[in-house]
């Protein structure tokens, strides 16, 4: 593996390497093993935006393999009061293992990895959301029995759990098709990668603005928030636009029956998705969060390990 794990591309090489490790951690925690590799190891924690399964998963998941974790606000951290970020990852590498990271800006999240001597992972940045992707293909391939001939239609905002998703997607050979409105596409530079990808797998890439044409025989229809954390101010115009993007039975009607309908939540109940389909046969969206935990200690082991 890389050294840090910034974006999803940085495990292409090892991306089904790390969903057999995680499903092997995973089938340890429910027979109780004690399995403690990481005993004495330190993650620090800087969380910019709030988390609930991020964070809580991260930190049990050191807990389980016999570390620990620090969880660090940036606003009781000297980051908070202009120490650089170059100076705060240099002062971290040398207590700590591992960094994870959720902050704004990318360039932030590789910044933090240049001048750190020790592997960053991305909690979450406007580009990207790696550790969500990782999990989301987990959770496929453990509904799904296998990648082969399945294909998946995201619906929504082409924010940065779709980027981090579509060039999973393409990795594993997964057929895509992305609905977004207009302007709210993936990232213009990875749509170039995830299709160049794809072409080379042999899968099928596309990016479209009709939501029922993408979930067309659909196996897993996946959907995220319309108003990612730090757009609060963009409620008003991105509900009236992202409207008829809503996951709905409507919509599903479009998808295989034995579709599976994932969400990387936190949900917005009766906005990108309905109640009715978020708690319907078709969603996996609670096992898709308990995955995290499995996934993320894979990415702990091949990182910190
Ligand atoms: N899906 C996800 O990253 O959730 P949190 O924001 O709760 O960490
Ligand atoms: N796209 C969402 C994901 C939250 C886990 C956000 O960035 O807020």
């Amino acid at each position: 593996m890389e050294k840090d794990f910034i974006s999803i591309l940085d495990a292409k090489d090892e991306l089904i390497a790390l969903l057999d490790s995680a499903a092997n951690l995973k089938n340890r925690q429910k027979a109780g093993e004690l399995y403690e590799p990481l005993k004495n190891k330190a993650l620090a924690m800087i969380f910019e935006k709030s988390s609930t399964r991020t964070r809580v998963s991260f930190e049990i998941g050191m807990a389980q393999m016999g570390g620990h974790a620090l969880y660090l606000n940036p606003n009781d951290l000297q980051l908070g009061r202009g120490e650089t970020i170059a100076d705060t990852a240099r002062v971290l590498s040398r207590y700590a293992d591992g960094i994870l990271y959720r902050g704004f800006s990318n360039n932030n999240t590789l910044e933090l990895a240049e001048h750190s001597h020790i592997p960053v992972i991305n909690g979450l940045d406007d580009l990207e959301h790696p550790c969500q992707a990782l999990d989301d293909l987990f959770t496929i391939r453990e509904s799904k029995g296998d990648f082969e001939k399945l294909r998946l239609a995201y619906v929504g905002d082409g924010n940065n759990v779709c980027n981090s998703l579509m060039l999973g997607s393409a990795i594993v050979g997964l057929d895509i098709a992305i609905a977004t409105p207009r302007d709210y596409r993936p990232d213009t530079s990875l749509t170039r990668k995830a299709e160049k990808i794809a072409k080379d797998n042999g899968s099928e890439f596309a990016i479209m603005e009709d939501a029922n044409a993408a979930v067309k025989e659909a196996d897993v229809v996946y959907t995220d928030t319309w108003i990612s954390m730090g757009m609060e101010s963009e409620i008003e115009e991105r509900e009236n636009i992202f409207k008829s993007y809503q996951v709905n039975k409507k919509l599903l009607g479009s998808a295989k029956k034995d579709c599976i309908v994932m969400h990387c939540l936190p949900a917005h109940r009766g906005h990108e998705i309905t109640d009715e389909v978020m708690d319907g046969k078709n969603s996996v969206v609670f096992e898709q969060a308990e995955n995290r935990l499995h996934t993320q200690k894979a990415i702990l082991l091949g990182l910190l390990g």
